[in-house]
């Protein structure tokens, strides 16, 4: 895997989050290089500049190398990009003073001179945050989208012209062109959330942009929905909660139990919290808070004392663009961790991928609950003996540990009400 980003003079070191990842996934790619490129060769000077989806820091690190104090608002859903982000500054010895984070739900501050952004996988979710950009950019203000060439084309010009302003592509550089749209100056309201139910539960689901399977229940859900577990259950995890959907229905099903809800995209920890509300889940026998909601890297930063019984997980096979099994991992090695003795993890995927394979290495156990023809549940039962530990130096499990609490780390590990 190349870790060493240079590109016009710039020299960095980047690696994807988290860092002790197993995969030749690389933590940048060329289109990155072509926006860094494009500042350099237009002498771009330091003005107020907006960095919108930059998957591990490449852009930010880039900017930074070139005027240290290079004021940016760094805007990202997920939280991976995030702390990625942060470990790829401290290792390139950049200064992190003035850089402003938000989510992609934050106010964006007024004053913006440029954006750089990266083109999402999710076009929604682009147009999404296009019109955010609509609502503070004054008009002549210059947007440099960074894409593969292929990606790029007159619907997607006519998105951006649509949403936000004019827009044409550069000729195509290492297989990428840079989009430079001009605001326009006209502010776009922003889309609704997408609504749909799931009658035989009796729930309703409100998607926003960037939250996965945000246009109806995905396959995977709808035969977890069908196969919950059996047992008394009262601390539950939905890990990789999307729009909370298995969470919410372990709430139906076990009414005594206190719910965690844990998503890398702010967006489906926002859904899954708004969708708690909309269907009215706290049991009125309970005195006080019956779930939280967590953004964050699979259960990295849950305290010490944090021991769930039931952990129910659909988990990603990619991040961003790339196809990665190292997320799976990484959730099944966390719950093993996390669970106390007795406990269960209950995962839904795809027959293919196998993960009775790395279940059956991690737990020592491994049962399949239910199949069809393409997805199967397995369940597997954390028996903890020393003895049983998994071995962490395998192919491509993921060994996260963090010896620093996350400031909000109290909240995650509240006993049930
Ligand atoms: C296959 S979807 C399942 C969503 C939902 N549970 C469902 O069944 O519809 C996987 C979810 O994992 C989330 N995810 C990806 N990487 C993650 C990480 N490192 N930590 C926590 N969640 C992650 C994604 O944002 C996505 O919502």
């Amino acid at each position: 895997m190349t870790t060493q980003l240079s590109v016009s003079g710039i020299e960095l070191e980047l690696f994807r989050y988290p860092s002790r990842q197993e995969s030749n996934l690389q933590a940048w790619d060329a289109a990155d290089e072509h926006l860094i490129k494009h500042l350099i060769d237009t002498e771009q000077t330091a003005v107020s500049t907006a960095i919108v989806n930059d998957g591990f820091g490449a852009l930010t690190a880039g900017l930074l190398s070139i005027t240290p104090d290079w004021p940016l608002t760094l805007e990202t859903d997920a939280k991976t990009s995030l702390l990625g982000t942060t470990e790829n500054l401290a290792r390139n010895q950049l200064n992190e003073d003035s850089l402003t984070w938000v989510n992609s739900r934050d106010e964006l501050p007024q004053g913006i001179e440029l954006v750089l952004m990266k083109l999402p996988k999710n076009l929604n979710y682009f147009s999404h945050q296009l019109k955010r950009l609509s609502q503070v950019l004054p008009a002549g203000t210059q947007v440099l989208i960074g894409a593969k060439a292929k990606s790029i084309n007159k619907s997607l010009l006519e998105t951006i012209s649509r949403n936000l302003g004019e827009a044409s592509a550069s000729l195509t550089w290492k297989k990428t062109r840079v989009i430079t749209c001009i605001a326009d100056g006209k502010a776009r309201s922003l889309p609704t959330t997408t609504n749909w139910s799931v009658s035989e539960c009796k729930l309703q689901i409100s998607n926003l942009s960037n939250v996965f399977a945000a246009s109806k229940l995905d396959i995977g859900a709808r035969i977890m929905l069908d196969n919950m577990p059996k047992g008394d259950f009262k601390s539950i995890v939905d890990l990789g909660c999307g729009n909370g959907i298995l969470g919410l229905h372990a709430k139906q099903c076990f009414p005594e139990a206190y719910v965690h809800f844990i998503d890398d995209s702010e967006m489906a920890v926002a859904s899954a919290k708004d969708n708690w509300a909309l269907n009215d889940l706290d049991n009125p026998t309970l005195v006080g808070e019956q779930a939280t909601f967590c953004w964050d890297d699979c259960l990295t930063h849950m305290n010490e004392g944090f021991r769930p019984d039931l952990i129910l997980c659909n988990p990603p096979f990619h991040q961003g663009e790339a196809i990665t099994d190292h997320i799976a991992w990484q959730m099944f090695l966390d719950s093993f961790r996390r669970l106390k003795n007795g406990g269960i993890l209950h995962v839904v995927g795809n027959r293919h991928l196998a993960y009775h394979v790395k279940l059956q290495r991690i737990f020592k156990n491994c049962t399949t609950v239910a199949s069809n023809g393409k997805f199967v549940i397995l369940q597997a039962q954390k028996i903890s003996k020393k003895a049983q530990e998994p071995e962490l130096d395998t192919d491509s499990a993921t060994d996260q540990t963090s010896d620093t609490p996350h400031p909000q780390s109290a909240l995650y590990g509240k006993p049930n009400a």
